[in-house]
């Protein structure tokens, strides 16, 4: 099995971002707990990062045919693109949204998002545990750990 695990805007300041809403952990250290889950679970994993929309569309257009599944953090292009949400449905992957903090008791702009309508599954307010998780849901054939 194959994942891609994309993070959209100001991911990579993990860490110093708000850490009050999503934790004093870094970039670095999800990707080494997403690296470590999937090396453990013998599972292959890309992690990338963008601030650009544009680059993460390319990535999910890349990714048709050669991935299990996707999951993916948009951030805030998750209350904006539909580009990314077109683009999960063109390639046809099976996608889990991941976010760290619980969108769903935060501004009302928030609530709203384009990925969630072609996800198989959203996970929400988890922090990093919330990408183990959506590993673990590929790992089970797309069920609940
Ligand atoms: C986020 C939530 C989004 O609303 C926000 O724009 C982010 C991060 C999260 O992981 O909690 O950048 O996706």
């Amino acid at each position: 099995m194959k994942l891609l695990v994309l993070n959209g805007p100001n991911l990579n300041l993990l860490g110093i971002r708000e850490p009050d809403i999503y934790g004093k952990k870094t970039y670095a250290d999800l990707v080494r707990a997403v690296k470590e889950e999937c090396r453990r679970r013998n599972i292959g994993v890309k992690i990338l990062q963008s601030n650009s929309e544009a680059a993460l569309v390319t990535a999910i257009q890349k990714a048709y045919g050669k991935y299990d599944g996707i999951i993916i953090n948009p951030a805030a292009f998750t209350h904006a693109s539909v580009a990314w949400l077109d683009a999960v449905k063109a390639v046809d992957i099976p996608t889990v949204e991941v976010h760290l903090s619980d969108v769903s008791a935060r501004e009302e702009f928030r609530k709203i998002s384009y990925i969630g309508l072609a996800a198989r599954k959203t996970i929400a307010g988890k922090g990093i545990d919330g990408y183990l998780e959506a590993v673990a849901f590929f790992a089970n054939g797309e069920k609940q750990a």
